[in-house]
């Protein structure tokens, strides 16, 4: 075993470990939820990032960090078949969530976006209430819902923000701070009961305060869901992830810069004794 993959969450996924075959979920190392092998990602001709072998363990935060371009959304939204939206995009390779193949032929999609849920760098609600933005997801997956107030008031504590709205659920979304929107953002996410939640620089649009609030919505959002965080704040990595995944750009022959996973490891490893001097430069601030 690898320095990289002591810890059961993010581990470097290898393929050859008996243990992590990909053929059903019982094969799997207990816990783990989503799992990349060589994992290669392209936008149209342009591979944008490159065999990526990463796992992702349950109930754990894992952050990926690494300079701009480096592959980060890229990796995020293909965790959710959100890059299928992008024209030209397409991936080589295997993700696999439970085991079971996240881009195989009978998938459905709108239930992978449901099960796995993802929050933006720019807080983005609906223009619709309070109450439409959180009931839209049950809604447009026909979810069987006994009580819609209920759910809502749910999501709503769950996301750290019941008392703050509770007396103006039919406002407009609109009128809600940026840190406020984000947390509103974050329990339309959860209304609809993913396992996964997937956040691309949650916080980089909002003030020191609304990032701690988040910040510590993370913290307890944890315990019932799998989170994977983009972020380019090194000390918000330190502060909410128990795993760190390090990526980095790498240039070709014709020069142009395909992103790799450098390392994985705890956060605690990964910031204290990094094993890859490119991350090391990159911790300290010396690159990127
Ligand atoms: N829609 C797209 N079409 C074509 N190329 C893209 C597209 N989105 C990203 N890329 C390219 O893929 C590479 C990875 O981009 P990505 O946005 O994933 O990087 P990132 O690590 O998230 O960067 P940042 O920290 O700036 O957000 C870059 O070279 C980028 O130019
Ligand atoms: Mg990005």
């Amino acid at each position: 075993m690898t320095k990289a993959q002591r810890m059961t969450g993010a581990v470097e996924h290898d393929p050859d470990r008996p243990d992590a075959a990909d053929d059903g979920a019982t094969a799997w190392p207990a816990g783990t939820v989503l799992s990349c092998t060589d994992l290669d990602i392209y936008y149209g001709s342009f591979l944008a990032v490159a065999n990526v072998n990463l796992s992702f363990g349950a109930n754990h935060v894992t952050a990926l960090i690494g300079p701009s371009g480096c592959g980060k959304s890229t990796v995020l939204r293909c965790l959710n078949r959100m890059n299928d939206l992008v024209a030209g995009a397409r991936i080589d390779g295997r993700i696999a969530y439970h085991g079971i193949d996240l881009y195989g032929p009978d998938v459905d999609v709108i239930e992978v976006r449901r099960r796995i849920g993802m929050v933006f760098q720019k807080p983005n609600p609906f223009p619709h209430s309070i109450y439409d933005n959180i009931a839209y997801g049950p809604r447009v997956t026909g979810m069987k819902v006994d009580s819609m107030d209920d759910l809502i008031e749910e999501a709503l504590h769950r996301a750290a923000l019941w008392d703050e709205v509770k007396n103006k659920l039919k406002q407009s979304a609109y009128a809600l701070s940026g840190g406020q929107q984000q947390r509103l953002c974050i329990a339309r996410s959860i209304a609809t009961n993913p396992e996964v939640i997937l956040m691309d620089e949650p916080c980089s649009a909002l003030d020191p305060i609304a990032t701690a609030k988040i910040e510590d919505l993370i913290a307890d959002l944890a315990r019932e869901f799998t989170i994977i965080i983009v972020t380019h704040n090194m000390q918000q990595a330190a502060r909410v992830s128990q795993h760190t995944a390090f990526f980095t750009t790498v240039p070709d022959e014709h020069g142009d810069r395909t992103g790799r996973l450098v390392e994985v490891d705890t956060t605690e490893n990964l910031f204290s004794n990094p094993a890859d001097e490119r991350t090391e430069a990159y911790i300290t601030g010396r690159f990127g």
